[in-house]
C-alpha cells in the first residue's frame, strides 16, 4: 500500500486521532498537510513527520470557518501542491442533558462536526475532480451507529457526516473519488480523558477490555485512502474493538 506522490490534508490534525492519522500517511508516502486550530499542535505534528523523513506542513485555522479554508488551502497548494486525499477529523464533544442543551452549544458544535467538513470537502473537490482521483475519508463516530444519552448535537452532527458521506459517494461515484466513513469506537484521546475523565473504568467495559489508540483508527482511514480501496466508496470501517456491529 502506498500513498508516493499524493498530497493529503488533515483536519485537527495537531493532536489525538487526526496526529496519528496525520503520520501513518505520511509513514505511507503521503506529503501532509496538517490543519488545525491548534498551530503548536500541528506544528509539532508535522516536525514529527519531517524527523522520521517525511514531508509535511503545518496550518493554523478553524476549518469551519469558509476564510480561513480557503487560505489554507492556498497554503496547501504553495507548499505541497493540489490534494487528492481528504481526511475530515476535526471535531469536539461534551456531554450535556438534552434539556439543558442550548442553543448556542448545538450551533457551535454542528458548525465545527458538519458544517466544517462541508467547507473543507467543497473547497477541495475541484483539485480532485482536476486529477480524476481522489479519496475522502470523514471521522463520524460509533456514537451515531448506536445512540448516546447527553450527546444528542454530537450524535445529530455525526449522522450528517454519514449522510454527507453517502450523498458525496454516489455524486462522484463515476469520478474517481471515493468517500467514505470511520466511526471510531472508544479511543484513548485527549478528547476522550477531557469529555470522560476515567478512561480506564470505560474501557474495561469495552468487548476487547481495552480502549482503542488513535493508531487503530489511523490504519483503517490509510486503507481507505489508498489505490487498493479503489473499489470501496459509501462505506463505514468501523475501528471499535467489536463495540457495535454493522
Ligand atoms: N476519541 C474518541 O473516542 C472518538 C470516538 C468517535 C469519534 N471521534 C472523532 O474523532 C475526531 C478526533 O477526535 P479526538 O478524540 O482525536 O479529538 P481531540 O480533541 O483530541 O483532537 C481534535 C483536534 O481537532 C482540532 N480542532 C477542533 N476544532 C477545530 C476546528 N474548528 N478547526 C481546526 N481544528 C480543530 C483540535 O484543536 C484538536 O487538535 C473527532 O471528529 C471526534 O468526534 C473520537
Amino acid at each position: 500500500m502506498s500513498l508516493d506522490g499524493k498530497v493529503a490534508v488533515v483536519t485537527g490534525g495537531g493532536r489525538g486521532i487526526g496526529q496519528a492519522i496525520a503520520v501513518v500517511l505520511a509513514q505511507h508516502g503521503a506529503a501532509v498537510a496538517v490543519w488545525d486550530l491548534d498551530l503548536p499542535g500541528a506544528e509539532a505534528t508535522a516536525t514529527a513527520i519531517r524527523d522520521a523523513g517525511g514531508r509535511a506542513v503545518a496550518v493554523g485555522g478553524d476549518a469551519a470557518d469558509a476564510v480561513q479554508v480557503r487560505a489554507a488551502v492556498e497554503r496547501t497548494h504553495t507548499e505541497l501542491g493540489p490534494v487528492t486525499v481528504l481526511v475530515n477529523n476535526a471535531g469536539i464533544n461534551e456531554t450535556v442533558r438534552f434539556t439543558d442543551l442550548s442553543e448556542e452549544a448545538w450551533d457551535r458544535l454542528i458548525r465545527i462536526n458538519l458544517k466544517g467538513p462541508f467547507l473543507v470537502t467543497q473547497a477541495l473537490v475541484p483539485d480532485m475532480l482536476e486529477a480524476g482521483w481522489g479519496r475522502i475519508v470523514n471521522i463520524s463516530s460509533s456514537s451515531a451507529q448506536t445512540g448516546s444519552p447527553k450527546m444528542a448535537h454530537y450524535v445529530a452532527s455525526k449522522g450528517g457526516v454519514i449522510g454527507l458521506t453517502k450523498a458525496l459517494a454516489m455524486e462522484y461515484v463515476a469520478k474517481g473519488i471515493t468517500v467514505n466513513h470511520v466511526p471510531p469506537g472508544f479511543i484513548d484521546t485527549p478528547l476522550t480523558r477531557q469529555t470522560l475523565g476515567d478512561v480506564q473504568a470505560v474501557a474495561a467495559m469495552m468487548p476487547m477490555k481495552r480502549a482503542g489508540t488513535p493508531e487503530d483508527v489511523a490504519h483503517a482511514v490509510a486503507f481507505l485512502a489508498s489505490e487498493e480501496a479503489g473499489y470501496v466508496t459509501g462505506q463505514t470501517l468501523s475501528p471499535n474493538g467489536g463495540r457495535y456491529l454493522v
